[in-house]
């Protein structure tokens, strides 16, 4: 049974437009595109051809069936159209110097390597993590309760000289140790609980070869039931081993801090002359030490039971220690630096011998 001669045309255009489609979508240049456009819409192509067939088929049938051969063949329009776009950009962009060739190896990137204070800090992170301790950080800009009240350094005392301290406005300053995480961590925690936090630190120190306005410390703090001396020596003695080495000399020496009672300083043994104890200065000693024998690592003690009670745990029942370090000297020992400006001078030539 042969089709009237409307529906035949309608099978037709539909055929011829779908042929047409699949070869704009596989022309992959613009000649080849410009062959399919004159073979299906170019003057005697075969979609004009369908148009002129519209005038054959019975009148009655003449608008609905040029109505679609109309459609299909702006659908093939507007194909030719995009396709010439893409294959235009294409071309703009793509490998048309023949001297171009795909398998040379690439330009090679600068690559970046992780800063000395980043390895260190990264190593501390990673022994406290291991002893179980969270992470915690703190605002570096503070308020005094924070840097100075709640550990118990009041009014007057004269850490709290605007001499000795970054004040910015309304009594905020910048914090000038991580102590002050200590508090934050305490106010908004319940006991018990064993964070550590890194961050920066400013005191308006004049830079020299020892001193920076900005550096970065290390806080510790753990807070239990029956916390005492021997934990903090356990704890500090473990860490010190994981950090410079299992046969290192450590001795805990009596100091004073405001937030802790009792409170120490921990030196290890000179890793570089071993500390054979020669007098305090003596000329040609070790570069390290200076011929102390001894290096100052941290500053350590047992929360001091008022600061337990500014942040309302009850000292009676809870106990803890708390320690902070300097990174910048831990970075420099382990280099050898003797200039911790260096440290911060982001001199490329120094930081690319870090891995
Ligand atoms: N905040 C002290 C400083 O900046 C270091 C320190 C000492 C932190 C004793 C402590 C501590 O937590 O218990 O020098």
């Amino acid at each position: 049974m042969s089709e009237s001669p409307s529906a035949e045309l309608l099978t037709e255009a539909a055929t011829v437009a779908a042929q047409a489609l699949a070869a704009i979508a596989a022309a992959g240049e613009l000649e080849s595109l410009a062959a399919v456009r004159a073979r299906y819409a170019g003057k005697n192509g075969a979609l004009k051809g369908l148009l002129k067939a519209i005038s054959g088929v019975p009148k009655e049938d003449r608008p609905s069936v040029g109505a679609e051969v109309n459609r299909l063949a702006a659908h093939v329009e507007a194909a030719l159209e995009a396709r010439k776009a893409i294959l235009e950009s294409a071309d703009a962009e793509g490998p048309t110097d023949p001297a171009f060739d795909p398998t040379l190896p690439g330009t090679r990137l600068p690559e970046g390597s992780v800063h000395p204070v980043s390895i260190v800090m990264d190593e501390i992170r990673a022994i406290f993590t291991r002893m179980g301790f969270d992470e915690a950080s703190g605002p570096e800009v503070e308020d005094a309760w924070h840097n100075f009240d709640a550990l118990n350094i009041p009014a007057g005392h004269p850490a709290r000289e605007p001499t000795d301290q970054f004040f910015v406005e309304n009594g905020l300053l910048l914090r000038s140790q991580t102590s002050t995480v200590q508090i934050r961590v305490m106010e908004s925690r319940k006991p018990p609980l064993r964070v550590f936090a890194p961050g920066r630190v400013y005191r308006p120190d004049t830079v020299d070869a020892r001193h920076l306005y900005a550096f970065h410390q290390v806080e510790g703090l753990v807070v239990d039931e029956g916390i005492s001396f021997a934990d903090l020596k356990s704890c500090i003695n473990s860490f010190a081993r994981s950090m410079y080495g299992i046969d290192v000399v450590t001795r805990f020496r009596p100091h004073n801090f405001p937030f802790t009672e009792v409170s120490a300083e921990l030196d290890v043994r000179c890793p570089s002359c071993g500390g054979d104890d020669a007098p305090r200065g003596t000329p040609g000693r070790c570069a390290t030490c200076g011929g102390e024998g001894w290096i100052e690592v941290l500053g350590c003690g047992m929360v001091h039971p008022r600061v337990l009670e500014l942040v309302g745990y009850d000292p009676e029942r809870w106990t803890g220690f708390a320690f902070g370090l300097g990174v910048e000297r831990v970075a420099m020992r382990r280099w050898h630096l003797d200039d911790v400006r260096m440290l911060e001078d982001n001199d490329v030539r120094f930081l690319r011998q870090f891995r």
